[in-house]
């Protein structure tokens, strides 16, 4: 058999008065006044531990979406043991019944479950809604329909046989489970990350962000709906430091899939280390973490392109994309025409209660935490010296609202210039058109990442020179476009240095990741 092409789902657009509008609205409306219970789920069995947080939504203090029930290390235990009981059958399992399982997940999501993962997105996670429909529907979509194509090439590849001698590959899952820890910021990742390593026949321990948890829910209500067999995908809530020592405790850890911050990923490596003689196998670590994502622009920059990427790249769902654009490097002789374009646009933004108003471009950022770090991050950026040229302070009477936000600075290792602050912060400096070149290499320096990054340039020099000095510091580069959005099956995405392990999430690499081959020789 062969698995169907994948196609890219297409992205709705929820305009004024259309069905597809008034339907999300009643969602949106309902889940408001739900609040609902959202228990782990082990071995396909709902477990709660009376041991609960609450899921607010960022943009509005007063609502409350569900009480999260955290597992203690007792419940992280029996969901590794859940997962490697499940794991004989489903190892076993055809590829056939488990890319079915997960194609019907995709087309459950392109239909009767949209509006419930999209909802969820909004609510908790504070995403415009179309923001959300690009993520918790169509991203999360093609991650489902185009894994299993990848997956085929996966098992598609086999060595060579000659007379006499029969040679073949058996892409086996990993040995014991995967845990797989997910970030708050995409849900699209948050449900690739389970389920790439369960479609090559492993089973997983799923730990997700606390401030994920009610599209996590819903997720795994997905799951089950589709028919995923109890004990393939274990859903475990809480705390995820606790999560990770249980499971790095195991000897049956297989592998680790995770996305967040690269202090989180340093410590999974750390971990992994100190109990690497515990391990029946060395456990597969992939891992995408954090970005100081640019866009540098040559003097033949096209200043209306390059606006609009300056503002769609930084604060497009308050600039939590680990692929936003935060620092820019703009000649002087195109920043007089960018400045008050930019100014405006950022200024014509609206924020606010993305739940209600289904226009609205911005919501909040995801909690008190990162609402007072940013504050923090603009005020000592503006007693360093930056010009605040739009946006600037916080508000957080309603919610966890910060303005997008320029600001412009003189010096190119000025720390909004250098550190992630994953908000809607983009900090702009300007150079001498001369220093094209020179800007290329403090680029490439300036900061310890190397996730995405674009160049805006006319000029075809410009660009191929930018392409070879950069071509260490993004793992995803683009030319006269915004650094964000990624698409599946089309720019397959991940970063190097501390951004990550470059396993490019929604390609045949991150796939052939959740194998261990085994090569039979057979002869006649
Ligand atoms: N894949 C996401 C993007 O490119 C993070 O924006």
């Amino acid at each position: 058999f062969r698995v169907p092409e994948p196609v890219n789902e297409p992205v709705r657009d929820y305009a004024p008065s259309s069905p597809e509008r008034a339907s999300l609205e009643q969602r949106l409306r309902t889940m408001s006044g739900e609040r609902v219970e959202a228990p782990n789920v082990i071995d396909g069995r709902d477990v709660t531990t009376g041991d609960t947080f609450v899921a607010r939504a960022p943009h509005r203090h007063d609502l409350e979406l569900a009480d999260v029930h955290a597992a203690g290390r007792d419940e992280v235990q029996q969901a590794i043991e859940a997962a490697l009981a499940a794991k004989h059958d489903w190892s076993r399992t055809p590829f056939e019944h488990r890319c079915a399982i997960f194609l019907r997940a995709a087309e459950l999501l392109a239909g009767p479950w949209r509006d419930t993962l999209n909802a969820a997105t909004v609510l908790h996670q504070s995403k415009s809604v179309l923001q959300a429909e690009i993520d918790a529907a169509c991203e999360l979509i093609d991650f489902l329909r185009f894994n299993v194509a990848f997956a085929q090439r996966v098992y598609d590849e086999q060595p060579q046989s000659v007379a006499g001698e029969w040679n073949r590959t058996d892409h086996r899952p990993l040995e014991g489970f995967v845990l797989a820890v997910t970030p708050f910021n995409f849900t699209a990742i948050a449900g690739n990350l389970p389920t790439a390593p369960a479609l090559m026949g492993n089973t997983v321990v799923w730990k997700p962000s606390e401030k994920q948890a009610l599209s996590a829910h819903h997720l795994m209500r997905l799951l089950q709906a589709a028919g995923l067999p109890d004990g393939v995908i274990n859903l475990v809530h809480g705390d995820g430091a606790q999560a990770v020592d249980v499971a790095t405790a195991s000897p049956h850890l297989g592998g680790l899939h995770f996305t967040g911050s690269a202090a989180v990923l340093s410590g999974l490596f750390r971990k992994v280390g100190e109990n690497i003689d515990r391990f029946r196998a060395f456990p597969r670590i992939v891992g995408e973490s954090g970005g100081k994502d640019f866009v540098v622009a040559h003097p033949s920059a096209d200043v209306d392109r390059l606006v609009v990427a300056l503002g769609r790249g930084a604060f497009e769902y308050q600039g939590q994309k680990c692929s936003a654009a935060s620092r820019a490097y703009v000649p002087r002789s195109v920043w007089q025409h960018v400045r008050d374009p930019l100014a405006d646009l950022a200024s014509s933004l609206t924020m606010g209660d993305v739940g209600e108003d289904l226009s609205t471009f911005m919501g909040a950022v995801i909690d008190g935490r990162a609402w007072a770090r940013h504050r923090d991050a603009i005020d000592q950026a503006a007693h360093a010296g930056a010009e605040v040229l739009v946006g600037g302070d916080p508000d957080d009477a309603d919610g966890w609202f910060v303005p997008p936000t320029v600001l412009v600075t003189d010096d190119p290792r000025a720390s909004t210039m250098t550190e992630e602050l994953f908000g809607p912060i983009l900090t702009v400096h300007v150079y001498d058109d001369a220093d094209f070149d020179t800007v290329l290499g403090e680029v490439d320096q300036a900061a310890p990442y190397a996730l995405t990054g674009s160049i805006f340039a006319d000029d075809r020099r410009a660009v191929a020179r930018a392409t070879d000095a950069l071509r260490d510091t993004a793992g995803n580069f683009y030319v006269n476009d915004k650094p964000t959005g990624s698409i599946v099956g089309r720019q397959p995405f991940g970063g190097a240095r501390r951004s990550g392990t470059n396993d490019k999430a929604g390609s045949v690499l991150n796939l052939q990741r959740w194998v261990s081959p085994r090569v039979i020789k057979e002869t006649w």
